[in-house]
């Protein structure tokens, strides 16, 4: 299958690329998949360990291969045998130029040198064209993009443009950009053409009822927001024990701290804004009502990619008695991320060909603020996961 990777010089997208062709290889096993587990038997019917890649990126770095030996040289994440054998097949991959329309100064200030579609001087209709025949130069029909770029801010939303597909067409035509956003303009690009489409990222991506109508529309699968890969994870794994056992949680402190371009980016308040608010509606749901909750997340350049949470919750129980419990996570992030992109492409390719569309809800275990569900309980969207796919199969 072929998996296009918007943010394709990324940490995130360079190790998927460089995980997916050595398990495609044979050099490791498959370790960190949840599509490989017995659960998920017949999957590689459909969507077969065996990939290609492609993407946008904004950064001026001459291929993937550069992109990952500059994650590497930072991270040394994994065993550099793996990046070398897979160097030729990452050397070939170029990214097209895409757009940073409106994704904020942590974007634009802290990714220099960028090239961008913008600076072209091409209209909103251009650059959402430029994008679809990027993509379409690609595409087969066994085709997944997905959003790994940087996190963007909230957008400027407007029910006229963002209300119904032939608003967002509006938007085009006027070149209305004060509304668009880039995640929303590959969004489109892919939907259009009849790509799955999935957003790891908390950034808008398909989450607008125009590109929801456009999914209907052209009877193709999407996914999001944002990968649930470390601290959310775990929180939303440990809370609901705290629901089984009828305790009172009082308050959740979660302090995050990282490195790398993703914390660089974060240190800006306007980008680190939407990733907060999906950190921290979690809670909420799984409860039913809010504890007092301190979320963080500061950006702390040694720690490059070994991104640390420090939890803190207080409860009570039994005689209203008052306890603690603490918990530190200690991981390296695109480790944690990277299977997941192969994993969403894979369902949501195996979605496509069982004829589903629109938001697919069951895919809410990969994420921290699923799409059109209430469920964040991670215990219940694994069952939830297994049995759609045992239903579709
Ligand atoms: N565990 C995780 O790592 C994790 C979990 C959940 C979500 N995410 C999200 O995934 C994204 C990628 O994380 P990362 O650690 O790989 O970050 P990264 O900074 O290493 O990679 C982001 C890539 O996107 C590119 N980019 C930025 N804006 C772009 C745009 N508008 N168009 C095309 N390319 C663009 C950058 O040049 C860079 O190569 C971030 O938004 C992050 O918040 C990561």
């Amino acid at each position: 299958m072929k998996i296009w990777l918007v943010g394709a010089y990324g940490i995130v997208s360079t190790t998927a690329m460089v995980g997916g062709k050595a398990v495609e290889k044979g050099l490791v096993d498959t370790s960190g998949l949840v599509s490989q587990l017995p659960h998920f038997d017949g999957l590689d019917k459909f969507a077969p360990l065996n990939f290609e890649f492609g993407g946008h990126d904004i950064r001026d770095i001459p291929n993937a291969y550069k992109a990952a030996l500059e994650h590497w040289e930072q991270n040394r994440h994994f065993e550099r045998y793996y990046l070398e054998e897979v160097s030729e097949y990452l050397t070939a991959i170029k990214a097209s130029t895409g757009t940073a329309l409106n994704c904020g100064k942590g974007v634009i200030e802290e990714l220099q040198p960028i090239k961008v579609l913008e600076s072209e001087g091409l209209t909103l209709r251009e650059i959402a064209e430029r994008l679809e025949s990027d993509i379409k130069s690609f595409a087969d029909s066994d085709t997944v993009v997905i959003n790994t770029a940087s996190t963007e801010p909230l957008p400027n939303f407007s029910d006229r443009y963002h209300g119904s597909i032939d608003g967002f067409e509006a938007m085009l035509d006027d070149n209305a950009k004060e509304f668009a956003s880039a995640s929303m303009l590959y969004a489109y690009a892919a939907i259009k053409n009849g790509l799955p489409y999935a957003n790891f990222t908390p950034s808008v991506g398909s989450n607008i009822p125009a590109l929801k109508q456009l999914a209907e529309e052209k009877r193709v699968p999407h996914a999001g927001n944002d990968g649930k890969t470390g601290e959310t994870l775990v929180k939303t794994t440990l809370a609901p024990m705290f629901a089984y056992r009828n305790l009172k949680v009082h308050g959740w402190m979660s302090y995050n701290i990282l490195g790398d371009l993703d914390g660089k980016v974060l240190s800006h308040p306007e980008n680190k804004e939407s990733k907060v608010i999906s950190k921290d509606k979690v809670l909420e749901k799984v409860f039913g009502y809010s504890p007092f909750s301190i979320t963080q997340i500061e950006f702390f350049p040694s720690l490059v990619d070994n991104k640390m949470a420090f939890d803190f919750i207080h409860f009570s129980g039994f005689l209203g008695t008052r306890m603690k419990f603490y918990f530190i996570w200690d991981a390296i992030d695109a480790i944690v991320a990277a299977p997941l992109i192969l994993d969403i492409a894979r369902f949501l390719l195996f979605a496509k060909k069982k004829g589903v569309s629109g938001v697919v809800k069951e895919l809410g275990f990969f994420f921290k603020s699923p799409m059109e569900s209430e469920i964040v309980n991670t215990h219940q969207q694994f069952q939830e996961l297994t049995a759609w796919f045992q239903e579709l199969l």
